[in-house]
């Protein structure tokens, strides 16, 4: 069997979008009172494969759980394929799936239990609750390991049941929130393939992530939240075009550079803007003739012991529109 047997039903046929977000709102009370979301509108078409790129409690895993029904929201409006979320959880939660970022595998359940149980969840027999588990097992390569425990299997392994766990119940809708955090580079390439499969039959997948590259090359669009808003929406392309920048210089630097040193670099034709980095300064410029022996003249009284240029990156959208670095 392939993976594209196990794949949803195609949702070409459905009119609405796969998620509307209109005016959404959450507000923890506190103290201090929290703008987790402070009003966001988006919709992702069915099929699309959506980033959602921000920098730590920027409000990614707060819209995925209002979208998922686990958060409630203070105002506005979720929908899934035109199913209001607040108004018909039990009914949303069936057209979706979710891997949260905190593994959720049941410890007390072997990996087969953990699949079959989730399909009972949903109301299917134990016999179609028990081939579903055993289908998905062979899928996602974890066949040897079915009655083994979540702790007694890699953070690979596990990260796959998760998502074959979020897709039993065939969903149209799959949200993955940080899925490859603390993943090594082969598990992350293993995981992507595994949803990139299932795309294929038209799968919707909205994905948050701090990785901008992975973003770049997975996502069909994205939107770069900050605090809880929205602040562009586009294609990766359209968004390098219209808000990257060429290059992202980065200097490591003996000393702190002087003032006399900034407005040196500042001076340099293309520059946009120079900032402070963890150990020395990021330039940010429109790529130009000798550029960086320029940068490197300019930075020279405070010794730069490393560079490295990097080309329009959504790190550099984001840096260019916030001032900020994603990780800080
Ligand atoms: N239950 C809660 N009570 C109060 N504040 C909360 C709660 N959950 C989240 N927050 C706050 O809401 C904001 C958004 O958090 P959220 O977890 O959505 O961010 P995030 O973008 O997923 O961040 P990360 O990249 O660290 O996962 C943060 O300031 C966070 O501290
Ligand atoms: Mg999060």
């Amino acid at each position: 069997m392939t993976i594209a047997e196990l794949a949803p039903a195609a949702t070409a046929s459905s009119t609405a979008p796969a998620l509307r977000l209109h005016a959404l709102r959450k507000t923890y009370p506190g103290p201090p009172v929290i703008d987790a979301i402070a009003g966001i509108d988006l919709h992702v078409a069915a099929g699309e494969m959506f980033g959602l790129l921000g920098p730590n409690g920027a409000g990614k895993s707060t819209t995925v759980g209002v979208c998922t029904t686990r958060i409630r929201p203070t105002e506005g409006h979720a929908e899934v394929f035109g199913i209001d979320v607040v108004r018909e959880p039990a009914r949303a939660k069936r057209r979706l799936g979710v891997v949260t970022q905190d593994n959720t595998l049941d410890r007390s359940l072997t990996l087969l239990e953990n699949l079959r149980y989730h399909c009972r969840y949903f109301g299917w027999s134990g016999r179609r609750a028990a081939a579903r588990a055993e289908e998905l097992l062979e899928r996602f390569r974890l066949t040897d390991r079915a009655d083994a425990f979540p702790n007694q299997i890699s953070g690979g392994m596990a990260q796959r049941l998760q998502v074959a766990r979020a897709i039993a119940h065939r969903p149209q809708l799959l949200f993955l929130d940080e899925p490859t955090a603390g993943l090594d580079p082969q598990s992350r390439l293993a995981l992507w393939e595994l949803v990139s499969e299932l795309r294929e039959d038209g799968l919707t997948v909205v994905l948050t992530t701090h990785y901008m590259e992975e973003a770049d090359q997975l996502c069909d669009r994205v939107a770069i939240v900050d605090h809880g808003r929205v602040l562009v929406c586009d294609t990766p392309e359209a968004l390098k075009e219209a808000h990257g920048v060429g290059a992202v210089v980065d200097l490591v630097l003996e000393s702190r550079p002087a003032p006399e040193v900034r407005q040196a670099l500042e001076a340099i034709p293309g520059v946009r803007s120079v900032e402070d980095s963890e150990g020395g300064i990021r330039v940010l410029a429109e790529v130009g003739d000798g550029l960086l022996p320029r940068v490197v003249q300019a930075a020279g009284p405070a010794g730069v012991r490393d560079v490295s240029l990097q080309g329009s990156t959504l790190e550099a959208v984001f840096i260019n529109l916030t001032g900020r670095d994603l990780r800080e």
